[in-house]
């Protein structure tokens, strides 16, 4: 995915994200630091850096980051790292996160194991991705279409397996909600400057010019005082 479409989406984005943020994890005491695995832009370090001491946003694409920094607020910091082994001690956020990031590693029950290890007992979890179906052929279906609209996509991860790593991980689960989005294809594929030949074999697997995807948002607390 380009830059100028990560910026869009984030901006497009942004609003609701930040109230989402502040009612799911609020209230703050104002110094917490906290952790963005797996940043992008800067998108869910952004709308935590109203409410935390310190943001570190966190991401292996160097172009993303670089331009997350020109806008970053003043307690944003971005780090570059692999969120399946993350540059920091045991123990070291109150609040650890990553937004729409699962289903674009390798080894997400990595990712998860490391935003656990990285947050201190009793600091709180968020993790937000599109869900996958519980039927396997119907997820296989969209995760085909899904890599062929963005290569970087590797699974999308039914609520269940979700569920499955916290448990894994002694998190605790405090709130669970579903969001529906709509997605205009033609926007993305616009956006995402998808070679003319593609789109079409792109618009024959997807579900619709409009279709609705599922985004889970879970908040989790780590086990401790
Ligand atoms: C769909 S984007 C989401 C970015 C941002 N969280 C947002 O919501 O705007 C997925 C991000 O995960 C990053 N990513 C993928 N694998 C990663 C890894 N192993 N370590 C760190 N970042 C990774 C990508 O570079 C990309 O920025």
């Amino acid at each position: 995915m380009t830059v100028e479409l990560r910026l869009a989406l984030q901006e497009q984005r942004a609003a609701e994200l930040s109230e989402r943020v502040s009612r799911l994890l609020g209230p703050f005491s104002g110094s917490e630091r906290a952790l963005d695995s797996g940043s992008g832009t800067g998108a869910l370090a952004f709308a935590l850096a109203a409410h935390v001491g310190e943001v570190v946003a966190v991401d292996l694409r160097a172009e993303y980051m670089e331009a997350g920094r020109e806008r970053a607020p003043e307690n944003v910091r971005f780090v570059e790292g692999d969120a399946m082994a993350l540059p920091f001690e045991y123990g070291s956020f109150d609040i650890a996160g990553s937004l729409r990031v699962l289903h674009h590693v390798r080894r997400p029950e990595l990712a998860v194991s490391e935003l656990a290890r990285v947050t201190r007992p009793g600091g709180r979890l968020l993790i937000v991705d599109q869900l996958g179906s519980v039927d396997p052929l119907r997820s296989m279906e969209l995760d085909r279409f899904e890599r062929l609209r963005d290569p970087s996509h590797t699974r999308l991860l039914p609520d269940a397996d979700v569920r499955g790593f916290l448990e894994a991980n002694d998190l605790v689960l405090l709130t669970f909600e579903v969001v529906r989005e709509r997605v205009d294809l033609e926007q993305r594929l616009e956006l995402a400057q998808v070679p003319e030949e593609d789109r079409v074999r792109i618009r024959g697997l997807a579900p619709g010019a409009f279709y609705d995807i599922e985004l889970g948002w879970y908040v989790a607390r780590k086990s401790g005082p």
